[in-house]
Formats: structure tokens, C-alpha cells, sequence
């Protein structure tokens, strides 16, 4: 009733009487103003005055269902989207709903998240300040080392889905971070649960910087946002549709050939090739010059004893954070 209430106020630009919209729902005078008082505490602004009726000013900042889903005819991912005002953090959500469900393609989004993760134990700061957190739950029928390609697929989707939304020249730190210049804009983290033989279900959780105008003290000179970089605050359910279109398509088509559709592309726009790298393997430290990236998404690294393949590991790009 308060959706339809609010698509009724949406629908004019003046104000509508308590009484209209109680003949046109079929509920009371009462039971309006009811509605209109929680729209107002989820945020609205609605300007109410007597004989006259009510006026929605602004609307809250928030994820929109309707408007996400409208932008979308995807079959697989994005075939069931969750919204959340607050949750722990997506990824959990989505292992909790991938324990109890089939649920292969959903989307669980969340406006805040009160222990948002980072990759390497670090936590992702996730007020609802404009930040974007998202987690897609899919069950890929592939053996558990294709993990890292699914996350450079995703990687490779979100930077898409962000140059085509913004204008603005995002792109890919390898493996999965997508930069503006030499700042973070977005970090994902991909994790899964497997038999020795087969993933049962990977959660890619997508943390991307849109509204958000300052960071804390510890990250504010190494991150950025959409709006930082544009001077213009973004709809955050416009690019959350884009960003899913472009993950249908991308992932569908691994799925297909093992290996990123159009690679000369996903290399044109990973900035960490021609630079110098620095790669964690265990103990030992491997540097070097990156100089490619294979079909299925590993990077070559030229190191003074010939060239090396690595498919994961935390990378330091000389220049970049
Ligand atoms: C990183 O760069 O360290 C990865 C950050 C990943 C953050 C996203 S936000 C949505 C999802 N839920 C989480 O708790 N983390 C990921």
C-alpha cells in the first residue's frame, strides 16, 4: 500500500487530497496518513497541508527495486535481487540463502553493512553514505581453481559497466580492483564453498564507491569515488542495473568458453600490464615487469629468471596504491 501510495504522489507534481488516495486504494483517511508518516520516517520528505493534501519533496537515497528491475530482462544473473536496509555483510548473507536455497543468479544488495569484508581479513568500510555493496550468489558447475577467472570476469564486468555509465576511465588493477587514475574505486571479494572436484556456490562481493565524498582518515588518499571523480551524485539503482546487465553477459559467455570474452579488450584496460609488480607467493616475494594476461585471466610477469604465470596473490603495482 505505501508503494502505491508513493507511485500515486510520484505521479503529479502537485499535491494529491487524503481523500483521492483513500477512494482511489480503497483504505481510509486514516489509514493514509498512517502510510504517509512511515514514508516520512523511511526518509521522504512530503509536504502536508490542510485542504490541500500531500507533496513528495524528496525522495530518500535508497536502492529501488522497481526502478532496478525494470532495467533488466537478464535470465540468469539478476534473476532474484534482495535489497537490504542493513545486514552484516553481503557475502554472509548470500552463503546463509546459498546453505537453505538453489538459488543460482540472485543479487543481495544492502544500503549498509555493519562488518562489510575486505580481502585479506581486512574489513571494507560500508556506512550508507553513498557506497554500493552488493553480492551475487551463483553455482557455476566448474572445477574450484576457475574461482579466479570468475572473479576477473566479474572485475572485467564492473569496469564495463562503469565506463559506459560514467564516461570516466576506469580501469582494472589485476586481479580485481577497479581504479580511477591511480585511486581505488572498487575492491571485490570472491569466495566459495567446494567439494575437492566441484564449487557448490561462489559469492563475488562488489563494493564500489558511487556517492561517497570523503573516506576515512587510514584510506582517503588512495580511494575515490564516482562522485569525487564527476562532480555528480549517480542513482545508485541505474548503476547497480548497468553493473548487472554487464555481469549476465560476461559471466554467461565464461561459462561458455572458459575464458574472457574479447581478452584484448579486458588487457586494454588492465592497468597493471607494463608496470612493475610485485607478487606475495607464500614466503618468497616474485618482482618484475607485468607483461600479459592469459585467455582464462592469469598474468605474466618477465622476471630476471624468465617469465612467470601467477593466477592469484596480493599484487603491488609499482605507481598505483
Ligand atoms: C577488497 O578490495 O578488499 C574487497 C572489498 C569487497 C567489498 C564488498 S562490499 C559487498 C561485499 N560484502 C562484503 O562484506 N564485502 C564485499
Amino acid at each position: 500500500m505505501k508503494t502505491k501510495i508513493l507511485a500515486m504522489l510520484r505521479e503529479t507534481s502537485d499535491h494529491i487530497s487524503g481523500e483521492e488516495l483513500s477512494e482511489r486504494l480503497g483504505i481510509t483517511r486514516s489509514a493514509v496518513w498512517k502510510h504517509i508518516n512511515t514514508l516520512k520516517a523511511e526518509g521522504y520528505t512530503i509536504d502536508s497541508v490542510r485542504n490541500k493534501g500531500y507533496k513528495l519533496i524528496d525522495s530518500p537515497d535508497l536502492l529501488d527495486f522497481d526502478r532496478i528491475s525494470s532495467q533488466l530482462d537478464t535470465q540468469y544473473i539478476g534473476s532474484k535481487i534482495i535489497l537490504l536496509r542493513s545486514t552484516d555483510s553481503t557475502n554472509e548473507e548470500a552463503k546463509r540463502i546459498a546453505q537453505k536455497s538453489r538459488d543460482d543468479g540472485t543479487i543481495i544488495a544492502a544500503e549498509e553493512q555493519i562488518a562489510g569484508k575486505g580481502r585479506l581479513g581486512r574489513s571494507w568500510s560500508s556506512g550508507a553514505d553513498g557506497g554500493l555493496y552488493f553480492s551475487l550468489l551463483i553455482r557455476p558447475e566448474l572445477p574450484p581453481g576457475d574461482i579466479s577467472s570468475i572473479t576477473l570476469a566479474s572485475g572485467y564486468a564492473v569496469c564495463l559497466a562503469i565506463r559506459s555509465f560514467t564516461g570516466l576511465d576506469a580501469r582494472i588493477k589485476w586481479p580485481n580492483d577497479i581504479i580511477i587514475g591511480n585511486k581505488k574505486l572498487c575492491g571485490i571479494l570472491t569466495e566459495m564453498a567446494a567439494q575437492s572436484d566441484c564449487i557448490d556456490y561462489v559469492v563475488t562481493g562488489i563494493g564500489i564507491n558511487v556517492n561517497n565524498v570523503s573516506f576515512p582518515e587510514e584510506i582517503s588518499q588512495k580511494s575515490t569515488s564516482l562522485y569525487l571523480e564527476t562532480g555528480t551524485k549517480i542513482n545508485r539503482s541505474d548503476l547497480l542495473a548497468e553493473v548487472i546487465k554487464r555481469l549476465d553477459s560476461v559471466i554467461s559467455s565464461f561459462l561458455v568458453s572458459l575464458s574472457i570474452d574479447d581478452i584484448e579488450n579486458f588487457k586494454s584496460l588492465c592497468a597493471t600490464i607494463g608496470r612493475q609488480v610485485s607478487v606475495k607467493r607464500g614466503n618468497t616475494e616474485l618482482t618484475g615487469t607485468a607483461c600479459d594476461i592469459t585467455p582464462t585471466g592469469e598474468l605474466i610477469i618477465k622476471t630476471d629468471s624468465g617469465e612467470v604465470t601467477v593466477n592469484s596473490g596480493e599484487v603491488t603495482v609499482q605507481g598505483i596504491y
